[in-house]
């Protein structure tokens, strides 16, 4: 048995694969583009390991794609490939459509050839389940209810826009062809392998550098957490259990301000690896111009995914924010290496 996943050597898919490969036999085929966010160093301890085969390419490349399929024959396909950071779709849109949509488009296609061509046994038992986001769901006032399944979509950065369109894709495809897929819609994650253009690795790195921790306008927007290896094990039971069509809103009920969440960081550190002078690191906190269009609250209501499929988180956020902030000070070699040149222009292009 095989599974093919894509974008597994970004932050979500590497933390996926490594759980995958450490909790059961199934060989596991993983295709990545290796844009700047995707990093073999995440997936170094797999190295010579036949159970994982790493092919460098991309989802849009429906010639390799076919010949994938063909050659591994894989049960299932889990999409995590994306273009993700809100940031970077305000500055360059354009990658965001091409992967996000027209990359899930030609993913569709090719899956759907190879799904037709299976026994009737294997198409009936074959999954297609695309990951996605809570953002497709815009912003929520202070007193809203949570964001449940049947929330209209309403995103507002091109982003979120793009993984919206891409979503409506995956939903069409089973509607009009019959593939058999799953959505899962999470919230915000944080943990190991975060690459440091998100706010949470951004804060513990340029904390102990010394540098200034940006705070967007004033702090005060809302996103839920939820710990990495949480997503991982949401995605396996809606791929075990899931019933084909419907979508499930993953989150860790979990809902913090901005500025909450970096003075938590702020505490971890000042704990674990006080500064030089003994001053809290909250001095080096720094509010900066807002992110146009900034989407003020999110909040996601998993009740449907624990409901019908028995999922819950396992961490709260002070036990995955002590982990995260453990990890990123025990595994600077993996800092070193992702923070390359390109990384460097980023921050550059960014923040000025
Ligand atoms: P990431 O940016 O860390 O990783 C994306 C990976 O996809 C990288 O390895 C990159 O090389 C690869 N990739 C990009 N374009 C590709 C292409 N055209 N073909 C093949 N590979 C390509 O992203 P992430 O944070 O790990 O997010 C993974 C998925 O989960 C995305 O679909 C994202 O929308 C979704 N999601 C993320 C979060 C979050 O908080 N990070 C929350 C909910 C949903
Ligand atoms: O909600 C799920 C989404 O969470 C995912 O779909 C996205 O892929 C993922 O990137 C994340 O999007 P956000 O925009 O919420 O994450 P980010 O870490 O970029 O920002 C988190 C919050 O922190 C957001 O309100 C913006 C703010 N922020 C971010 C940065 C990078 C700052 O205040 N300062 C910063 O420097």
């Amino acid at each position: 048995m095989t599974i093919l996943v894509t974008g597994g050597a970004g932050f979500i898919g590497g933390n996926f694969v490594l759980d995958w490969i450490s909790g059961q036999q199934e060989t596991l085929v993983n295709l990545d583009a290796l844009t700047y966010a995707g990093n073999l160093e995440t997936l170094r301890s797999l190295e010579g390991n036949p159970q994982h085969i790493f092919i460098k390419g991309d989802i849009g490349d429906r010639e390799l794609l076919g010949a994938l399929l063909d050659t591994h024959r894989p049960r299932a396909v889990i999409n995590f490939a994306a273009e993700s950071h809100v940031d970077r779709s305000i500055h360059g849109p354009g990658d965001f459509i091409q992967t996000n949509v027209v990359g899930t488009f030609n993913l569709l296609e090719s899956v759907r050839g190879y799904w037709q061509s299976l026994p009737d046994t294997e198409k009936a038992a074959f999954r297609f389940l695309h990951v996605s986001t809570d953002e497709v769901y815009g912003t929520l006032a202070t007193d809203a209810p949570a964001f449940t399944e049947t929330h209209a979509y309403e995103p507002n950065s091109p982003y979120s826009a793009s993984k919206a369109a891409s979503d409506h894709l995956v939903r069409a495809w089973h509607h009009t062809y019959g593939l058999p897929v799953l959505t899962t819609n999470c919230s915000n994650n944080y943990g190991p392998y975060h690459f440091p253009e998100k706010l949470i690795p951004l804060v513990i790195l340029n904390a102990l550098a010394g540098k200034p921790l940006p705070i967007y306008g004033d702090g005060q927007q809302i996103r839920d957490w939820l710990f990495v290896k949480d997503h991982c094990s949401a995605i396996r039971r809606v791929l075990e259990a899931g019933t084909p069509g419907e979508t499930y809103n993953v989150g860790g009920w979990n809902e913090k301000a901005n500025l909450d969440v970096v003075k938590t960081i702020c505490a971890l550190l000042d704990e674990m690896k006080p500064r030089q002078d003994g001053k809290p690191y909250t001095e080096q906190i720094t509010f900066v111009t807002d992110r146009p269009g900034h989407d003020r609250r999110y909040a996601i209501d998993a009740r449907k995914l624990e409901r019908e499929l028995g999922w819950k988180p396992a961490e709260t956020f002070e036990s995955g924010i002590r982990k995260t902030v453990a990890w990123y000070l025990e595994n600077s070699e993996w800092t070193d290496n992702v923070t390359s040149g390109a990384y460097r222009s980023w921050l550059e292009k960014h923040y000025g």
